[in-house]
């Protein structure tokens, strides 16, 4: 079963314009974000065999993730953009990082899910 989350606050429409600038590099970061996304998933269920519950979605998100990746090269081959060959880390995603750290493993656990979704329903957000 899946679930969204309200995000609190939309993109700002400078956002679009930005990314329409320089498209080919939107494309390489997308790239990036979709590669993560399917490894984030499957480091979840390696991180957490026991965790059952969430096994089965994990590996639908994975595959869904790569799936985008696929659709992603796909255009980028088009354009004939490559891939980038480090990809950059993430300011927003390393400044919600610590609020996966301390605390139980339960609630370690809880916060990696959650950081998770969020980072997924802002990509969505952007994408509609
Ligand atoms: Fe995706």
């Amino acid at each position: 079963m899946k679930f969204s989350i309200d995000l609190k606050v939309s993109s700002s429409a400078d956002w679009l314009e930005v990314v329409m600038l320089d498209f080919d590099s939107f494309l390489k970061d997308h790239a990036d974000c979709e590669r993560k996304a399917s490894a984030m998933a499957t480091s979840l269920i390696a991180k957490y065999p026991d965790r059952e519950l969430i096994i089965p979605e994990m590996i639908e998100t994975a595959i869904e993730e790569l799936e985008h990746f696929q659709q992603v090269y796909s255009i980028m081959k088009q354009r004939s953009v490559s891939l980038n060959m480090e990809m950059e880390e993430d300011l927003y995603i390393k400044q919600l990082m610590p609020l996966t750290h301390g605390g139980t493993p339960e609630s370690r656990f809880l916060s990696r899910l959650l950081l998770g979704s969020v980072v997924e329903c802002r990509g969505c957000e952007r994408f509609k």
